[in-house]
Formats: structure tokens, C-alpha cells, sequence
């Protein structure tokens, strides 16, 4: 069958995708000839983080159905492990949870002779997927996702994805690295460890020995990682980034609220001074670092003064990224039960401040880049800028840039090019090749 992938969510999904693929093409099915064409088996890999892509899933399905009648529709991801029977009742033909990717060739060919199929729930022996060599080789890409941990253990109060991924485990280390031995044989020179939590994997030497293990690997030219979660977030950790140069000068650390109020009715185990301690810290150990952050606005009993704190962490930090959101109640989670919510309308204003305040400070920021001569690892033509390259530099900021006479952008993919950064252009720098 000709199979198609479209992916809602978070990096995680984006790995499984590329696994799932793995398994179809490996089981004789082949990818839909053009893209965005829905094909025969059309899978559907799902985030419930909030409502909203939860919603986009039953939109697609019915999209699916409408551009072929006859397509097998597939729901993968942590919208199938959190309410299968659901999607069995809107149209899915199959419903495959994140621990049960292998099994999916034959629920493609049950669903196929005896109609509608799922298998969902947790791994008996946690086990992670693995890129195959056989399959990944054509495609190359510059940067490769590494799992280094499953599922969360700590149920913060607003979050499903424990309910999800299930309890965390840590993978193997000779897992880990084994498959970023296969992505730098197939091209890849940056690798990106995943995990929610990656501080609190079960290793010797815990994160910073799994990082100095993988910044050894023969190729690797950079390696980043995320999610960071301040509270397990070391001094050792950053000590690791200082002193290890593969190591990227990036943390994404999601503050979530800069209220100690809130964060302590999110479950979050750290307060405000620890958060902007621990930002000094890394200020101290990394040179040039750059922090993103994600935060949730509108969290039941949220009040202005709450709010206003946050601002003023927003505002003092000065992330160069950040991830905002509408508080979304998920059901089955602590917070779904909690008391005061806070109006559709206000905390609407709330996220509009606040990003029109993080908007306001990025180019300010990033204009400390313009000038420099940035070591850009290179990805590929810029979508952007015709006839440009585009890569980005340590602090994962994008850079497209000029090239000269006739070359082509292509012919840079996967080198470290050294550019001059010569504006700041939104959320990304221009610059020229020196
Ligand atoms: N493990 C990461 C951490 O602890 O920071 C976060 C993972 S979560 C998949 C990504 C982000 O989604 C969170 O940092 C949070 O800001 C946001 N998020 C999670 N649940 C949410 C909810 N119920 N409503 C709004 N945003 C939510
Ligand atoms: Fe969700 Fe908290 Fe786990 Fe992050 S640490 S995935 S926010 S429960
Ligand atoms: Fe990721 Fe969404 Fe699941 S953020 S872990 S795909 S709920």
C-alpha cells in the first residue's frame, strides 16, 4: 500500500514518525507518491497536550476519508493510547498506542480483512525503537532526533503525558549510543537526545556522563538536547556544557509560571529564586548561552499579581525563544479538578501581553549576534530567502545567508560554515559566508 504521516506534537512524535515509516516501508508498504497526498494507509500520529491539536485529529480523519473513501486510517500517538475507543467510534480503522509501533503492519492487515483494530497500553518490558540502517540512509538530515528516555514520571498537575507515555524509563546506553552511530554513518552531524525530563535519566555518570559519552562519538559535531526540568537541572549539568565543545551553548527550560504560587499548585517542585539561580549558574558555566522556555498563562486561580510575575521573569531572563500557551484543562489530570479558572477572555490578554513582550525583546537579543562571525551548521537551501542557505548557529538561532557566485546551497548541507551575521530579520539572522 502507498502510506502517508502526518504528525501533531512534540519532537517525540516527530522520532515515532520517522520509525513508523521505518516499519511500513520495511513491511513492503511504500510512501504516497507526492506530498501532502493521502495515499492508501494514512497515519495520523497524535498529541493531547491540549485541546486543540487534539481536536485537529478528528478534522483530519474526516479530511482523509473525504480525499480517498477507500484509505485505511491509522491513529497513532498519545491520542490512541488516551481514548482509542473514541477514534474507533469517529472512523479510525486502526488505533496503535506509542509502545506498540511493531505491532502495526499486522493491524494494517487485520483491519484490512476483519475491519476496525487497536492495541494500545504499555510494553510489558519497556523497549525503544531503533532507526534502521536500511531504510534511513536516503534520507540524510543534518540533525537527528536520539530518545534517550520514555514516558514521565512526575505529573505536574496540568500535563496528560504521563497518562500518555506511561512511567519513565531510561534506554540503554549502548542503545542510545548504537543509534547515533547509525545516524552519523548515514550523514547526520548534529544528534538531538530527547526526553522529558533528561536530567533524571538512570545512567552512570547520570546526564552529564551520557552527554561527554555521546559528544565522543566519531562525526558528532554538535550535540543539544531537551527537555530540561529546572528542578533536576545540575551545576554538574552545566559544568558539562562549559567544558565539553560539542556540547551546545542552548538550554530550553521550561519555567511554566514565575509565581511561586503557581508553580507550587502545578506540582513544578521548584520556585522562582531556584529557576533564576539556576540561570546564573549557566550564565556563569556556558559562555554565549541562550535560554528558550516554554510557559502556560491562565492557570486555574492564575490572578493578576501571578501574572504579573511571570512577566517579570519573562522580562528580566530575556529568552531568546519561548513557547506560550493557554492554560488547556486535560481530563484525568489534577488540575482539570482544581477550583477559580480563570476567564477565556483574560487569560487571552494575558498570552497577548506576554507575547508581545517576548516579541519586543527578541530582536534586542539576538542583536548581540550581529557582527560576529557565527559557526553555522549548514541544513540545506533557506525556505525563506531564494537561492540562500540556511543552518544555525550554537545557540540554535537560524541563519540563512548569502552564498557566493554560483554555488549551490545543497553542496554545504551537513559542513560548518563560518558566516558574518549582518542583521537580525524576526526571529532569525542574515548574513554572508566569509
Ligand atoms: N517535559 C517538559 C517540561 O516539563 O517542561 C514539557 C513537555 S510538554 C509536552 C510541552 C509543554 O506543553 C509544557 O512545557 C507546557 O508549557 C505545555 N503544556 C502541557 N500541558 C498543558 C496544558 N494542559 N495546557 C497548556 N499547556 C500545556
Ligand atoms: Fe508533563 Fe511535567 Fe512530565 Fe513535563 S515534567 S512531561 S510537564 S508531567
Ligand atoms: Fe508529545 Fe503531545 Fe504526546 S507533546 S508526548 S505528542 S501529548
Amino acid at each position: 500500500m502507498r502510506f502517508s504521516i502526518r504528525t501533531f506534537g512534540c519532537q517525540m512524535n516527530v522520532y515515532d514518525s520517522d520509525r513508523i515509516r521505518d516499519i511500513l516501508l520495511a513491511a513492503g508498504h511504500e510512501p504516497a507518491a507526492k506530498p501532502g497526498e493521502v495515499g492508501d494507509l494514512f497515519v495520523l500520529n497524535t498529541c493531547s497536550v491540549r485541546e486543540k491539536p487534539r481536536q485537529k485529529v478528528l478534522s483530519a480523519i474526516a479530511q482523509a476519508r473525504a480525499a480517498n473513501p477507500r484509505v485505511i486510517v491509522v491513529v497513532a500517538g498519545c491520542v490512541a493510547q488516551l481514548e482509542p475507543e473514541a477514534l474507533l467510534d469517529v472512523g479510525a480503522d486502526v488505533v496503535v498506542g506509542p509502545d506498540r509501533y511493531p505491532g502495526l503492519p499486522e493491524l494494517v492487515g487485520s483491519a484490512r480483512q476483519e475491519g476496525p483494530a487497536r492495541l494500545t497500553g504499555a510494553d510489558e518490558v519497556p523497549s525503544f525503537l531503533m532507526a534502521s540502517p536500511d531504510t534511513m540512509s536516503e534520507r540524510g538530515a543534518v540533525s537527528c532526533f536520539v530518545p534517550i528516555q520514555k514516558g514521565c514520571d512526575n505529573w505536574c498537575a496540568f500535563c496528560v503525558v504521563p497518562a500518555a507515555r506511561g512511567r519513565e524509563h531510561t534506554r540503554p546506553l549502548g542503545e542510545i549510543l548504537e543509534e547515533g552511530r547509525r545516524f552519523l554513518d548515514a550523514g547526520a552531524r548534529e544528534l538531538f537526545l530527547l526526553g522529558q525530563n533528561v536530567n533524571s535519566v538512570k545512567l552512570p555518570g547520570g546526564f552529564p556522563g551520557l552527554l561527554e559519552a555521546v559528544a565522543a562519538l566519531p562525526g558528532v559535531l554538535r550535540v543539544r538536547f531537551t527537555t530540561s526540568h529546572p528542578r533536576d537541572c545540575s551545576p554538574e549539568l552545566a559544568r558539562a556544557m562549559g567544558t565539553l565543545p560539542a556540547v551546545m551553548p542552548w538550554l530550553h527550560l521550561p519555567v511554566q509560571s514565575g509565581s511561586d504560587r503557581i508553580l507550587e499548585s502545578m506540582g513544578r517542585g521548584y520556585t522562582r529564586t531556584h529557576y533564576l539561580e539556576l540561570i546564573d549558574t549557566f550564565r556563569r558555566e556556558v559562555p554565549g548561552i541562550a535560554f528558550t522556555t516554554d510557559v502556560i498563562v491562565g492557570f486555574p486561580g492564575e490572578t493578576d499579581a501571578d501574572f504579573e510575575d511571570t512577566v517579570e521573569l519573562v522580562s528580566r531572563v530575556g529568552f531568546e525563544g519561548m513557547y506560550s500557551f493557554m492554560y488547556s484543562p486535560r481530563p484525568g489530570t489534577r488540575a482539570a479538578t482544581y477550583p477559580d479558572p480563570v476567564p477565556g477572555p483574560v487569560a487571552a490578554a494575558r498570552l497577548t501581553r506576554l507575547q508581545g513582550l517576548h516579541e519586543a525583546q527578541v530582536p534586542r537579543l539576538l542583536a548581540r549576534y550581529v557582527g560576529e562571525t557565527a559557526e553555522v551548521l549548514v541544513e540545506g537551501a533557506s525556505a525563506r530567502e531564494s537561492g540562500h542557505a540556511s543552518g544555525r548557529n550554537p545557540q540554535n538561532v537560524v541563519v540563512n545567508f548569502e552564498l557566493p557566485g554560483k554555488m549551490e546551497p545543497a553542496a554545504l548541507r551537513g559542513a560548518l560554515a563560518r558566516v558574518l551575521v549582518t542583521e537580525v530579520r524576526t526571529h532569525t539572522l542574515f548574513g554572508r559566508l566569509v
